[in-house]
């Protein structure tokens, strides 16, 4: 007999997708277990240990046993930290009781959009956007609304091109500057028009500052800065990449009190705090040298030069200049034949015939280009723009 089974995956489960970039990630480590040399350029996360520091922070930590249960929303040192950090990098004024750690930067994004979002409401986000984006303003269930950026100018966008998607169901703006995966910067007069726009109309201006201080020709800006701005605009932040802190688990969100203690409340039942042991290594990481920030700039910078100066080397491949971030965003386009139409398919196929991983543009919504982090060593870029290059030549 059929029994109706009770033990359906929840439908809102659905509305979400495996992260295209941990997908990557996973093949690229499947083949290498087969014994495959794979380069791999799919995974955006420094290749620089986290420094000495941060990790004897940690280890103090232990061995004073600061082992327990900490508030759900972080310490208050911590969070003091956060806001001391924030001031200090960009003249702003939060208090602790605006701010909250979260684990990692994402849980910051998945607090804020699971705590202000009602089905019905309008997310405007630019394309090319970071993954998570989609899902999470999804799985609140909430609509996305697209703009779309011109390659020409560098995948920047404007106020202009802001406004005509503001309409009286849109809740939150969400911006991302330097852009994962364009490396774009956002005019600073447009960000501050963009703001006074949204401010205007009651909406949040969500300003996700994972890669704020990782800049090649402008100085960090947060538009949390401008008089005001606190009332309106949510800071999502980030310690993985500022400090190589990827696998530790650090995030942080400013902004207003009552939107603190409901992603306080969500937080409460679902990871309660950050690890604890993380917390008081990010401490260390805000307070002590930032020498190792401006390191690690200083080589993203000469990597960045040799990969858009390689990639645009490759015959018909285009690349815009990333201005932040440490990803090259090119237009492969060129290669899209012999049976390729999409960039998922041209990441399959270079994977598979020449042991390179990318993140497929698909992922960001555009479906031209591919992902290049050169958060990797020169060699293994060197080496992979050679396979790279002679793949598409090869087509
Ligand atoms: C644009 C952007 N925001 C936020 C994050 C979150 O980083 P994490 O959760 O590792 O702190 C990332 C990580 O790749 C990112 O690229």
């Amino acid at each position: 007999m059929l029994v109706e089974s009770n033990q359906e995956i929840a439908e809102r489960i659905s509305l979400i997708s495996v992260s295209s970039t941990m997908r990557v990630a996973a093949e690229a480590e499947k083949l290498r277990t087969q014994g495959v040399d794979v380069v791999d350029f799919g995974a955006g996360e420094p290749d620089f240990p986290t420094p000495d520091n941060i990790k004897l922070a940690a280890i103090r930590a232990l061995e004073l046993n600061f082992t327990k249960y900490t508030n759900a929303g972080g310490t208050l040192e911590l969070k003091q930290a956060v806001c001391e950090r924030h001031a200090a990098d960009f003249g702003t004024h939060y208090q602790p009781g605006e701010c909250m750690i979260t684990v990692g930067g994402k849980h910051a994004i998945f607090n804020l959009t699971q705590a202000l979002l009602n089905p019905g409401d309008e997310v405007v986000i630019p394309v090319p956007y970071w993954v998570t984006y989609k899902d999470v303003v999804n799985y609140a269930g909430a609509t996305c609304v697209f703009v779309r950026t011109d390659e020409e100018q560098g995948f920047t966008f404007t106020a202009d091109m802001i406004a005509p998607c503001l309409t009286a169901h849109t809740k939150m703006v969400m911006i991302n500057s330097p852009s994962n995966p364009s490396g774009a910067v956002l005019d600073r007069a447009e960000f501050e028009k963009i703001y006074r726009m949204t401010a205007e109309r009651g909406i949040f201006l969500l300003t996700d500052e994972c890669y704020c201080r990782f800049l090649y020709d402008s100085e960090p800006f947060s538009i949390a800065s401008l008089a005001g701005a606190k009332d309106n605009v949510l800071v999502a932040g980030s310690l993985s990449k500022t400090y190589s802190m990827t696998g530790w688990r650090i995030g942080f969100v400013l902004a207003p009190a009552r939107v603190i203690g409901a992603m306080v409340k969500l937080q409460s039942h679902a990871t309660s705090n950050p690890t604890s042991i993380a917390q008081k290594a990010a401490v260390e990481a805000l307070r002590g040298p930032q020498e190792s920030v401006a390191t690690m700039l200083a080589e993203y910078a000469r990597r960045r030069d040799f990969v858009v100066e390689r990639l645009r080397a490759i015959p018909g491949v285009r690349c815009a200049e990333p201005r932040g971030a440490f990803y090259a965003y090119p237009n492969i386009g060129v290669a899209l034949r012999n049976g390729m139409s999409s960039s998922v398919q041209f990441a399959e196929k270079l994977l598979e015939k020449a042991a390179v991983a990318v993140v497929p543009g698909e992922a960001f919504g555009t479906d031209r280009h591919v992902r290049i982090s050169y958060a990797t060593s020169m060699h293994e870029l060197a080496r992979g723009l050679e396979r790279l290059h002679r793949f598409i030549v090869e087509q």
